[in-house]
């Protein structure tokens, strides 16, 4: 019932979507060039001067998605064979699929309350053949553990892959996100918080690392593929409506059922590809607004906060600290069937929402990939979900929001 409701409220043009793009007159100018087919000198190189700049990275490699950009980081350090990568079971594909492309073997480790790795589980992970750990800030929330894990990385030789594809200027002490580890590694992508349909990028101040990368032989992204991405990215998620039927389809998971995704290694693999001009310079525009977009995105996390409209509803709210909220997410160590009744009222009302991921060691491909139990994990994620406060969003959508919320705990209060 609130799948139809949702798509009800989407045809009278009423649901609020999680994903949109942050996107004014001079990115649908530049879609525009794309589909008539100019050619975009100079984008790549200017955004990589514009992100090692902000992140005083001496070196930015631009490549077509951060997955690549992790797995160029990993084969750069030249492990070797039979070495581990210490990584969160709490993230996606995206994450692990360069490990294995490059040749290593990841092993999952377990987390805290914001879902980012804790300095016990990678230590729980970690064995004679550890060689690297990828640390990230997931939702945009700078992880607490960063300094132990830097620390233990230091104390092991291990180099740290500093994964901030959701915290693209995120900062503590004044230093980005991304300039703590060995390399960093943003996305600017579906989902991200500078959203686009795609690229990726790796920064370092490491000159074998850069020599590596700049020397590593990359296939050119056909450009008719390139504008069939762009093309689909824009009608999908430019056009206020077009999503609707996606997103009215999306089920909401029944806690206790089996959640596993089957997909196989194949339907995840990816190339490695260089970055292509127009997502450079897609990306180029949202670096120009990073600021606007987080502390848009900050406005309407601390209007979800302050509304107290959550409190006691037995579901832990997200640590304002140290965050961009690339995504507000919700979870509970109660009963998942509180969560539940919350994302069937939001979407009931038209509010998009979005399911955490499935922790990757309860997914069939990398369901032996760690090392032991992984308890935080486990009791967390089945009522984890995320509440939009993307940046489109200003004071009117956040308020119904809340009126939804305050509607659901006065009935369950
Ligand atoms: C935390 C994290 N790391 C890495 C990636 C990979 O980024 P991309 O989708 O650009 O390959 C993603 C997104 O999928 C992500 O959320």
């Amino acid at each position: 019932m609130h799948r139809l409701k949702f798509l009800l409220h989407t045809l009278t043009g009423r649901s609020l979507p999680f994903l949109q793009p942050f996107w004014g007159a001079r990115e649908w100018g530049l879609i525009a060039r794309c589909l008539a087919g100019a050619s975009l000198q100079g984008q790549v190189s200017g955004l990589e001067a514009e992100v090692a700049r902000l992140t005083q990275a001496r070196y930015a490699l631009g490549l077509n998605l951060g997955r690549s950009a992790i797995q160029v980081a990993l084969e750069a350090f030249r492990f070797p064979k039979g070495s581990e990568v210490i990584l969160p079971s709490f993230s996606c594909a995206g994450v692990i699929m360069p490990v294995l492309q490059a040749g290593l073997e990841p092993v999952l480790a377990d987390a805290d309350r914001d879902f980012n790795l804790s300095a016990a589980g990678v230590e729980a992970a970690l064995s004679l053949r550890t060689r690297a750990v990828i640390l990230a800030h997931l939702s945009g929330k700078f992880a607490r553990d960063t300094e132990p894990i830097l620390e233990l990385a230091r104390a092991k030789g291990l180099k740290v892959i500093e994964d901030a594809c959701q915290a693209f200027g995120l900062q503590k002490h004044g230093k980005w996100a991304g300039a703590y580890g060995d390399v960093g590694i943003f996305s600017f992508g579906l989902g991200k918080n500078l959203m686009g349909p795609g690229g990726g990028m790796l920064i370092t101040n490491d000159d074998a690392v850069i020599a590596y990368a700049r020397n590593r032989p990359l296939t050119r992204e056909a450009s008719r593929s390139v504008r069939r991405r762009v093309a689909r990215f824009a009608a999908r998620y430019g056009l206020p409506r077009a999503g609707f039927l996606a997103a009215a389809a999306a089920k909401i998971r029944t806690p206790g059922r089996s959640c596993s995704l089957e997909a196989t290694l194949d339907t995840l693999a990816f190339p490695v590809h260089g970055l292509s001009a127009i997502e450079a310079a897609l990306a180029r525009c949202q670096v120009e607004r990073f600021s606007e977009i987080i502390r848009r995105r900050q406005a309407n996390a601390r209007a979800l906060l302050t509304s107290g409209v959550l409190e006691g509803s037995g579901l832990d709210l997200p640590d304002p600290g140290d965050h961009i909220f690339t995504k507000f997410l919700l979870s509970t160590v109660g009963d998942p069937r509180t969560a539940v009744s919350l994302q069937v009222a939001l979407k009931s009302h038209g509010i998009e929402i979005e399911l955490s991921y499935v922790p990757l060691h309860l997914r069939p491909p990398f369901a032996d990939c760690r090392r032991g139990p992984l308890p935080e994990t486990e009791r967390r994620w089945s009522g984890a979900f995320a509440v939009p406060v993307q940046p489109r969003f200003g004071r009117k959508e956040m308020d119904r929001i809340i009126r939804v919320l305050a509607g659901f705990a006065g009935k369950s209060g």
